[in-house]
């Protein structure tokens, strides 16, 4: 993998910035997001020092807040690298979300507890309030996973859950491209109030939905790339 090359990008963007932190963090987030720095590609912080023009602290701490939002990975042995994501990949988590979710969470609805649902309300202010992409995908596991974990099904709902997993850099690149309205909580909301009433048929109609609608929303990020 050839060094990328970031002084274009760096000219580009210079001189907007309040700190060298913020400069380094949102000039890379632009080149990860737009596609100009592909997924594999090594991020190097005595590279990245130099080629920005600052010290190694602010850069170390812009890769850490950019792993936080899943646009890049610390690997062992060879530091940051842009994460790689793909259409198809991310095709495949959907399809398989759909597959497994609607049937977990029919099973689940009718064995949900005032307990559940309680949480599953905390878990949606939680979302509300929270500022950090990286958080945000946990907690929306969490809020999905509150809802389907009554199905009585330990192997379904774990590899429902891995799956769950699998697709939060899909939400938490979505979400830094796209701003925090796409994580679609009036279908949360929906769907919570939907299995209160016991009326399975409406939560899984607004999960299809919501599961749909993300699908499109990454396909349609994924074709804007391209
Ligand atoms: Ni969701």
């Amino acid at each position: 993998m050839p060094k990328p090359d970031l002084s274009a990008l760096i000219a580009e963007a210079g001189g907007r910035h309040r700190t060298a932190t913020e400069f380094v963090e949102a000039t890379l987030r632009t080149a990860i997001l737009t596609g100009r720095l592909a997924g594999g590609t090594p991020l190097r912080q005595e590279d990245l020092a130099a080629s920005f023009g600052v010290s190694r602290m602010p850069v170390r701490e812009a890769l850490r807040q950019l792993e936080a939002q899943a646009l890049l990975d610390f690997v062992p042995h060879k530091g940051a690298v842009v994460t790689e994501i793909s259409a198809g990949d991310a095709a495949d988590i959907y399809a398989i979300r759909l597959a497994l979710e609607p049937a977990v969470l029919e099973r689940s609805i009718p064995h949900l507890s005032e307990a559940d649902f309680a949480r599953a309300d905390d878990l949606i202010a939680e979302m509300d309030a929270e500022q950090d992409p990286g958080r945000m995908g946990e907690l929306n596991r969490r809020f999905h996973m509150t809802l389907y974990g009554a199905a009585g099904r330990p192997k379904l709902i774990a590899l429902t859950e891995s799956h769950l997993a699998s697709f939060d850099r899909y939400l938490r690149f979505q979400l830094a491209a796209k701003g925090r309205s796409h994580l679609s909580q009036d279908d949360h909301r929906g769907m919570l109030e939907a299995a209160r009433r016991g009326d399975t048929k409406a939560a899984i109609t607004i999960l299809r939905r919501h599961l749909d609608t993300a699908a499109d929303t990454i396909a349609a990020f994924f074709a804007g790339q391209g």
